[in-house]
């Protein structure tokens, strides 16, 4: 965790919709440190959205309080709850909501003048945003001759023209296509950095929320499942849910060897020489026990088979399908014992559809799991179970 300071704090939130019987966000507490980009990410409807809102003063929350560098806004009990407008907030939705009647100067600079800003201060203070957000000069064109991207860089630009406390992201590039959002992620990481600003970004897209984040806190249903920074949450997820939700993880049955302070031994089934060391996370777990090993699919190499039976540390298999992806190859392996995974492979040694492989695992840094009934069901690529089970992602 963080040291900075808390530049906003929620505590306690709870929120139900009028009509919904399930809470949107349910007791949900949580520090944005300043300075720092803080991502909301989950799946669809875990109530990320709702959270936001709530710190922009567009949703009152049924329960609980949030504060500003300790200054309270909101406080149920005491009926406080400060309008969006007194809350210096910077906001940026997926729609691109800037006004199409307007210039690009007028757009920018509205928030300025409803604070009543002396219009020779607004002007310097468009250029000077116009120019973070790489759109300097533009200060006269109509906002509907503008490109989505555009549109997008004058949203952000008036979202940040008044220096805002903290700055609101919900799905910002959702609408701009695969290359453009590529190109916003990395331009709202520098202007961050740039700016020292705080960020509140919400996502339910793993990518961008691992590129861009100093911290993310994992929702499902409106409650946080693990919160840390990107690797954190990658290398060392708590669960099964944020173990699927962020990055892709093959399960390979085993059985535990031991189990010592730094994890437990696990053998894979069918490959008794291949013995890999991985953290637990089940308390209970002990010699004998069967297991799923947790395998992301980097830490695995695929090389060729040169004999029957695979040296320690890896497993064989047979290749399924091989698919020719551009940059990399997406293997389908048959693995011995175990169901098949989907793999990639580098495009300078290809294998062909029912080549021998054999598997190599990296030794250690794998997670060990229970045994579980759903997955028992589907193990192999832990994605697809998570892809049955929540809808809408
Ligand atoms: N205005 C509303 N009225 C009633 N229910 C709502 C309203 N807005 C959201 N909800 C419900 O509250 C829950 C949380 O919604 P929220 O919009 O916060 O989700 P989200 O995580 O932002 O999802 P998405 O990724 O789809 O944007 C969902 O079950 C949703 O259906
Ligand atoms: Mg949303």
């Amino acid at each position: 965790m963080s040291t900075a300071r808390a530049a906003v704090s929620l505590r306690n939130i709870s929120k139900i919709y009028p009509g919904s019987k399930v809470k949107a966000v349910d007791n949900l507490s949580l520090d944005i440190p300043e300075g720092q980009i803080f991502t909301l990410l989950g799946p669809s409807g875990c109530g990320k959205s709702t959270t936001l809102r709530m710190v922009a003063g567009l949703e009152a929350p049924d329960e609980g309080a949030i504060y500003f560098d300790d200054v309270p806004i909101v406080l149920t009990d005491k009926n406080i709850n400060l309008p969006p407008e007194k809350r210096n907030i910077g906001m940026v939705f997926q729609s691109y909501a800037i006004w199409p009647h307007m210039t690009v100067a007028q757009n920018v600079g509205y928030p300025l003048r409803m604070r009543k800003v002396p219009s020779a201060r607004i002007r310097e203070r468009v250029a000077e945003v116009l120019a973070l957000v790489g759109m300097a000069g533009m200060e006269k064109r109509p906002a509907p001759l503008l490109s989505g991207g555009q549109q997008q860089r004058i949203a952000l630009a008036r979202a940040i023209v008044t220096e805002p406390r903290i700055l609101l992201l919900d799905e910002p590039f959702s609408n701009l296509d695969a290359k453009l959002r590529e190109q916003m992620r990395l331009e709202v990481k520098l202007l961050q950095k740039r700016l020292n600003i705080t960020v509140l970004f919400v996502t339910h897209d793993q990518i961008e929320a691992l590129s861009l984040s100093d911290q993310i806190a994992l929702m499902q249903s409106g409650q946080i499942q693990q919160q840390g920074s990107s690797r954190g949450l990658y290398d060392a997820p708590v669960n099964e849910f944020v173990r699927d939700f962020v990055g892709k993880t093959l399960l390979f049955r085993g059985k535990v060897q031991s189990v010592g302070p730094s994890g437990a031994a696990i053998a894979v089934d069918g490959a008794s020489a291949c013995i890999v060391s991985a953290r637990s996370h089940d308390p209970g777990m002990s010699a004998g026990h069967e297991v799923f090993l947790g395998v992301r699919p980097e830490d695995i190499d695929v090389l060729a088979a040169s004999g029957d039976s695979p040296p320690p540390g890896m497993v064989s298999g047979r290749v399924g399908a091989a698919l020719f992806m551009g940059e990399r190859i997406e293997y389908h392996i048959e693995v011995d014992r175990q169901k098949q995974i989907s793999i990639y492979g580098d495009r300078h040694t290809p294998f062909k559809d029912g080549a021998p492989v054999w598997l190599k695992l990296r030794p250690d840094g794998h997670s060990a799991w229970s045994l579980n009934p759903l997955e028992g069901e589907r193990y192999g690529d832990a994605q697809q179970v998570e892809e049955a089970r929540v809808p809408g992602r």
